[in-house]
Order: C-alpha cells, then sequence, then structure tokens
C-alpha cells in the first residue's frame, strides 16, 4: 500500500506540474497542492484527480490553501514565488521569493514536524539556504531541484546533436542554477562512451553555453520559466525519496567542506533515498573543473549577501 503524503506549495504553472506527475506516476497516496490562491490550487486539484480513472491511477489529489491539510506530509516541494520575465535573471526574484519561502516554511514546519522538503523557487541555490534556516532541520532534508532540469537540456541537447535516445545520455552537471553552472565533458557518457570521443569539440562548446542560458532561452520564448521539465525533475526527486531508491542526481545541497566548501547550498551529485540526502559524492575534479565550481559558488555567495542582509 502506498503511504507517502506530498505537499507541493504553490499551484501555478511548476507545482500543477509536480502534482500532475507524481499523480500520473501512482507512487504517493495523496498529493496535497496548497497556494495562497485557494481555488486555483482546488481546480487543478480536482482536474488532476478526474484523470485518475482515464490514466489508470489512484493517488488522490486535493487543493487548498489551509495548512492544517497539509499536517504530517513526508515530502514537501515548494513552488510559491514568482518565475521570472524576460529580461530578469533568477537573481531579481530575491526580493519577493525570500519572504514567501521563508513564511511557507515556518507554515508548512508547524504541521509537519520531520518533512523532507524540496526546493524549487529562484533564486535556487539561495532559497534552499533561505528554507532550510527557517526550517531548522537536518541539511539531509532539506535541499533544491536544479541540477536534474539543467542536466536534462545538456542531455536533451546531445541527445539531438548526435541523433541517438536521451536515454543513452548521462552527465553530471554541478555548480549553482544560472549561468555559472558546471557541466562536466568529463563525466558525461552516451552508452557509456566517453562524449568527447563522439561528437566535436565546437559542438560541445555550443551545446554546454546553450545549456547554461538553457531557462534564458524559455523565458524569451514563452514570456515566464518552463514548467513540464522543471515539474518533472522534482517529481523525479520524490520518486526517489519514496521509493527508497538511492539514486544518484545533481541537486543543491548544503556543503560542509566537500569541494572546500563550506556553508552554502549550491549543486553537486548526491544520492537520493528515504532519509533525503543519504550521501553527498565527491568528484576528483580537476584544476579548471575546480576553478569553474568556485567561481559559480563565488556567484552564489554573492546572491547569499543580498538575502543575508534582508530585514525578514
Ligand atoms: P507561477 O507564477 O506559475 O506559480 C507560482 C505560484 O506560487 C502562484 O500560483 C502563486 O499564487 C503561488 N504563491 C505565491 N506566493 C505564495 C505563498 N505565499 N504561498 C503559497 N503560494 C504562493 O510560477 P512557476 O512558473 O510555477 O514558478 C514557480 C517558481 O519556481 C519561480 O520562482 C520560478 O523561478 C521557479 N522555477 C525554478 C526552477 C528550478 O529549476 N529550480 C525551474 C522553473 C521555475
Ligand atoms: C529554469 O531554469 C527559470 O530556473 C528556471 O527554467
Amino acid at each position: 500500500m502506498k503511504m507517502s503524503k506530498i505537499t507541493v506549495v504553490g499551484a501555478g504553472n511548476v507545482g500543477a506540474t509536480v502534482a500532475n506527475v507524481l499523480s500520473m506516476g501512482d507512487v504517493v497516496k495523496e498529493v496535497v497542492l496548497l497556494d495562497i490562491k485557494g481555488d486555483l490550487a482546488r481546480g487543478k486539484a480536482l482536474d488532476t484527480w478526474q484523470q485518475a480513472p482515464i490514466n489508470y491511477y489512484s493517488t488522490f489529489c486535493r487543493g487548498t490553501e489551509d495548512y492544517a491539510e497539509t499536517a504530517d506530509s513526508d515530502i514537501v516541494v515548494i513552488t510559491a514565488g514568482i518565475p521570472r520575465k524576460p529580461g530578469m535573471s533568477r537573481d531579481d526574484l530575491i526580493s519577493t521569493n525570500a519572504s514567501i519561502v521563508n513564511q511557507v516554511t515556518k507554515s508548512i514546519l508547524e504541521h509537519s514536524p520531520n518533512p523532507i522538503i524540496i526546493v524549487v523557487s529562484n533564486p535556487l541555490d539561495v532559497m534552499t539556504f533561505a528554507a532550510h534556516q527557517a526550517a531548522g532541520l537536518d541539511s539531509s532534508r532539506v535541499f533544491g531541484m536544479a541540477g536534474i532540469l539543467d542536466t536534462a537540456r545538456y542531455r536533451a541537447f546531445l541527445a539531438e546533436a548526435l541523433t541517438v535516445s536521451p536515454k543513452e545520455i548521462q552527465a553530471v552537471l554541478m555548480g549553482g542554477h544560472g549561468d555559472t553552472m558546471v557541466p562536466l565533458p568529463r563525466y558525461t557518457t552516451v552508452a557509456g562512451i566517453p562524449v568527447t570521443e563522439l561528437i566535436d569539440g565546437k559542438v560541445l562548446d555550443a551545446i554546454i553555453d546553450r545549456t547554461k542560458k538553457g531557462g534564458g532561452e524559455l523565458v524569451k520564448l514563452m514570456g515566464t520559466s518552463a514548467w513540464y521539465a522543471p515539474g518533472a525533475a522534482a517529481a523525479q526527486m520524490v520518486e526517489a525519496i519514496v521509493k527508497d531508491e538511492n539514486r544518484i542526481f545533481p541537486c543543491c545541497a548544503k556543503l560542509n567542506g566537500q569541494y572546500g566548501l563550506g556553508d552554502i547550498f549550491i549543486g553537486v551529485p548526491v544520492k537520493l533515498g528515504k532519509e533525503g540526502i543519504q550521501q553527498i559524492i565527491e568528484l576528483d575534479l580537476n584544476e579548471e573543473e575546480m576553478k569553474l565550481l568556485n567561481d559559480s559558488a563565488g556567484h552564489v555567495r554573492e546572491v547569499m549577501e543580498v538575502y543575508q542582509n534582508m530585514d525578514l
């Protein structure tokens, strides 16, 4: 019998997609979709539930604006906040989203004593830091979704360039969720073959560049940020935890000395299972890769400073 109760806060584009993908996956008992716009959450949840007889699943989805209905959630996905508009960077969202993430996290903790929290709201690395601070939980239980999405974009571009199935592409990408993210060609394989043996260097460089700007490409096309791949990525993290799969994903995690970095949330490969982050995996990065990671960490710290100077 499926036992997990999952709350998704924010019933907008990403939150509704998380609820929908989780329901279709039929791996949890119940999804609660919460938004300050209660009717929006109720409507999207009802629509999701009404798919169940068609798509053959039993996960129940309900919407609310009342945190009491989130009581005893096992996992909470926070997507509440504003997305960026064309011309904005993810960092421009901090003044609005920091107070939302702070308030949402505290409200969740009033009703669920020990949930696992997956943050999606941007600027992702700093919002994960904010949620961890507000929750007061162990950092193995508070982490962020970005790396699965950024790696998926990288893998999709590679699959297209190589005319192979995206299923064959495995890759690692580290760093902050922004233009300084660090795709790692040395850890990218196509059915076990190093990608560098199959692709022209210039084509690979162009794909890396496109990946780094992948979020912005979609904002330009749609006037708001993406939701299908982000929603699927967050749902994949939930599934790995619920099924205790010990899957290895790039996630935004708190570092305590790994990679020479401390007191920072940033993307690194982790093992995800029923207790959340079971292990942070330390790769033997070369000098150039370390420099890129440090540059990215420098950028995350700049945004963190803005957050720390805010009066929340
Ligand atoms: P959206 O505008 O479609 O939905 C956001 C929802 O949050 C709205 O329905 C709004 O009513 C709700 N909300 C606002 N304040 C709230 C509060 N205090 N309590 C509960 N709900 C509240 O935005 P979308 O596209 O779903 O994006 C959500 C966030 O996720 C944005 O910050 C966006 O930048 C971020 N994002 C992050 C990604 C990542 O890779 N980490 C990928 C895509 C989006
Ligand atoms: C994305 O990468 C905007 O973070 C969002 O699509």
